[in-house]
Parts: structure tokens; C-alpha cells; sequence
């Protein structure tokens, strides 16, 4: 099948919602409060949730002074194409470390209707961590269907789609260093999907 080029970004981008340096520095602060709550609490490991956590991932641990490890798991809920989440939380990968007796940080990108995270929060929780703990980049509260505890929140947004910085349209754009808003009614079509 011949794949065509996405659009250029500026074609689909209504305006940054979070400017780069916004988001580097509260990523910063951030870091300061978890090296604080961290500090002198052995076996920390962050868990970024892929894909779209990648990027805050990377830039959060270098901000956390507190000795810690990463690993990934890989939870899908959105289907090819579809923007909601439908409570149907998939475990696609799973951690490669064992974490009874550790403190685990989840580290999301964003939380929408509270799902995905949920069933993570249920699944790590029956492994007997030491304590279990969320951090979010963007928290779309306006969304939530459940209730859902973020020890550690990046910045409230409004209901609105977002994408860049982690965060894609049809596996695209992950890569831009801000959050955008996506143009009302925009659909993209010849997408690589997962
Ligand atoms: C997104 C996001 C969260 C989840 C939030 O992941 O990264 O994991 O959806 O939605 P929820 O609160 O409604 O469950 P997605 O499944 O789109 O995968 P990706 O990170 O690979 O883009």
C-alpha cells in the first residue's frame, strides 16, 4: 500500500495550547517535587505508559534527582481512528521488572476519561509495590468517567483535542515540542495505526 505524507502541521493546528517552554518548566517543578517526596526512598522506578508518554518520560527523569529506574508498559484504548476512550483497556506489553517492595511512579502523558490508568493502577497494585503513584502531564478533568488519584499533575486543560509532545493524530505529530489544538473537523486519512 502506498502511504502519503501527513499534513504539514500548520494545516491542522488551531494554536498551541502550551508553548515549549511552558511545558519545560513545570516538567522542572515537577521533578523538584518528586526527587522531594522521593528522597531517601530506595527502589524508585518510573513507568511510562507508551507511546505517548515518551517525550515527558525522558524530560521528567532527568529533572528527578532521586536515584530511580524506568520501564514501560504498553496499554491501548483508543481504537485506529477513534478519539474516545471506550473503557475497553488493553494490556498490549508489559513491565520487564518486578516491583513488589518498589515505588512505582506511572508516568501518563494525559488523562482523559480515567481508564487506561485505572486498570493499570488495578494490575501494578496487585504486584505489592512498596507505594503506587500517578504523574500526569495534562489532566482533562471536564472528561473523567472515573475517579482516578494524580499525586503528581502537569497542567488542567479544556475539553478540546490536543496532540504534539508525546501525543499523536494517527500515530503522527508525536514529535512537535508543544501541545497543539487540532482544528475543528480535521480528519486524516492514510494513517499508520498500531
Ligand atoms: C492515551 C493516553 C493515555 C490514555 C488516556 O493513550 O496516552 O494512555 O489514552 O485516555 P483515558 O484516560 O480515556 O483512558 P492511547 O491509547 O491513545 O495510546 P498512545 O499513548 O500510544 O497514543
Amino acid at each position: 500500500m502506498e502511504l502519503n505524507l501527513p499534513p504539514d502541521y500548520h494545516d491542522i493546528l488551531d494554536y498551541v495550547l502550551i508553548e515549549p517552554e511552558a511545558l519545560q518548566s513545570r516538567i522542572k517543578e515537577l521533578g523538584q517535587e518528586i526527587s522531594d517526596h522521593y528522597e531517601g526512598k530506595p527502589g524508585l522506578i518510573l513507568v511510562g505508559i507508551l507511546k505517548g508518554s515518551t517525550l515527558f518520560l525522558t524530560d521528567l527523569m532527568r529533572q528527578v534527582a532521586t536515584p530511580h529506574a524506568i520501564d514501560f508498559m504498553d496499554v491501548s484504548s483508543y481504537g485506529a481512528g477513534v478519539r474516545a476512550s471506550d473503557g475497553d483497556v488493553r494490556i498490549l506489553m508489559d513491565l520487564h521488572t518486578t516491583i513488589e517492595n518498589r515505588h512505582v511512579l506511572i508516568v501518563e502523558d494525559i488523562i482523559d476519561s480515567g481508564h487506561t490508568i485505572n486498570k493499570v493502577l488495578r494490575l501494578l497494585d496487585a504486584r505489592s509495590p512498596a507505594s503506587l503513584q500517578v504523574c500526569a502531564l495534562l489532566d482533562k478533568t471536564e472528561r473523567r468517567e472515573i475517579d482516578v488519584p494524580i499525586a503528581f499533575r502537569g497542567f488542567a486543560i479544556p475539553n478540546v483535542f490536543v496532540f504534539g509532545y508525546g501525543l499523536d493524530i494517527d500515530e503522527y505529530y508525536r514529535n512537535l515540542p508543544f501541545i497543539g489544538v487540532v482544528k475543528p473537523g480535521i480528519v486524516i486519512t492514510d494513517s499508520v495505526s498500531t
